[in-house]
């Protein structure tokens, strides 16, 4: 495990929990959205040479694009604001009003961005099942491609995800998909959001991952632990649309260096983590997957998330019960455990303590 992670402190003489924790400090599994920018990732931002990047002036996002557009092998990258602007932008400037876009229907693009692509820019989102090792299936794809009919949109763009609710999609079934997107003539956009989540996992070189989508976004702002932005990669022609519509979306943001050091930062220091934090994410789904009570996904490919199911009779309680021993969470019932830089090995002792505590109080 690399040191470089933090673990959370409990200072002592404060008053403790049912299972004896302190809770004057939370553990945060609610998303990997929630780390903080380390000391030096501060350090990195306020020594950032800054220019207008409007005008293309500043120094450290242009190298901030030209590192992620060479990591993933691509012609020309652009930094937006966030994972959202970054897929906005991309779809786009990959479709005109009246053309389609296939996505998996619990794909971020469809299920978490208010469909902006439809909202505003005229764009039909289709959905398609998504597989439980969260890949789209060839046949699927080429059967929802529409003929050209005027009765129905032009399908123009197959937007994929990886990683899909934490799961690393192999690389085999990722081409698949691309290369059956690609036969019937579409563009391949990558929501990467999580993307190095899934180079670390699946082991493959982020140039490999990238090389089956024309354009891909990655988000700095999860587990690489930057405060904020995303980078979109992919042809140069493709980034020089997407640069008008991210003044048209209202992303032009001035001396952004200050934000982009932090991503440069990330990428240098933080990415071999990742690793860390999928080992730590496992300790725990083994852990929950012993507990009588819970039903926890233990199918392979996951990365740093931890799907539990509260099977008991009063799954109420026992959120309760966690929070109150100091737990951080998301949903009810069924929840989503996010494991992420700024916690440590006894942050996930802790979770496990907790869990262990919950269940048998309510028992
Ligand atoms: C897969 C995926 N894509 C895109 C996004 C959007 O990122 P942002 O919250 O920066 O808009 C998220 C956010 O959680 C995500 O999980």
């Amino acid at each position: 495990m690399a040191s470089a992670q933090s673990t959370t402190a409990y200072p002592a003489g404060q008053s403790s929990t049912p299972s004896g924790h302190n809770t004057a400090s939370m553990v945060d599994l609610r998303s990997d959205t929630v780390t903080q920018p380390s000391q030096a990732m501060r350090e990195a931002m306020a020594s950032a040479a800054v220019g207008d990047d409007v005008f293309g002036d500043d120094p450290t996002v242009n190298r901030l694009e030209e590192t992620l557009a060479e990591i993933l092998g691509k012609e020309a990258a652009i930094f937006l604001t966030s994972g959202t602007q970054s897929n906005f932008a991309a779809l786009l400037a990959h479709c005109a009003r009246g053309e389609e876009i296939l996505t998996g229907r619990e794909f971020h693009v469809f299920g978490y961005e208010a469909r902006g692509a439809s909202v505003l820019g005229g764009i039909a989102l289709t959905p398609l099942p998504v597989s439980a090792d969260g890949g789209l299936e060839p046949a699927d794809i080429t059967t929802a491609v529409q003929p050209d009919d005027p009765h129905f949109p032009i399908s123009k763009l197959l937007s994929l995800e990886n990683t899909v609710t934490g799961r690393a999609v192999p690389l085999a079934r990722q081409e698949a998909a691309a290369k059956a997107g690609r036969d019937a003539g579409l563009a391949i956009h990558l929501d990467g959001a999580r993307f190095f989540n899934a180079a670390v996992a699946l082991g493959v070189s982020p140039t490999e991952l990238a090389a089956s989508a024309d354009s891909i976004s990655i988000c700095l702002s999860k587990g690489l632990g930057a405060p904020a932005g995303s980078v979109l990669c992919g042809p140069r022609s493709l980034i020089d649309k997407a640069r008008r519509w991210r003044k048209m979306l209202g992303g032009g943001m001035r001396q952004a260096g200050v934000f982009a050091a932090a991503g440069l930062h990330a990428l240098e220091h933080h990415r071999a983590g990742l690793a860390d934090d999928h080992a730590r994410a496992a300790k725990l789904r083994d852990a929950l997957a012993a507990m009588p009570g819970l039903s926890v996904d233990t199918s392979p490919g996951q990365t740093n998330m931890v799907h539990v199911a509260l099977e008991t009779s009063e799954p109420d309680r026992i959120v309760q019960n966690l929070a109150s021993d100091g737990l951080k969470l998301l949903g009810g019932a069924r929840m989503r455990l996010v494991v992420h830089r700024d916690l440590g090995d006894a942050d996930i002792d802790r979770t496990i303590d907790a869990f262990k505590s919950a269940l048998s109080n309510a028992a």
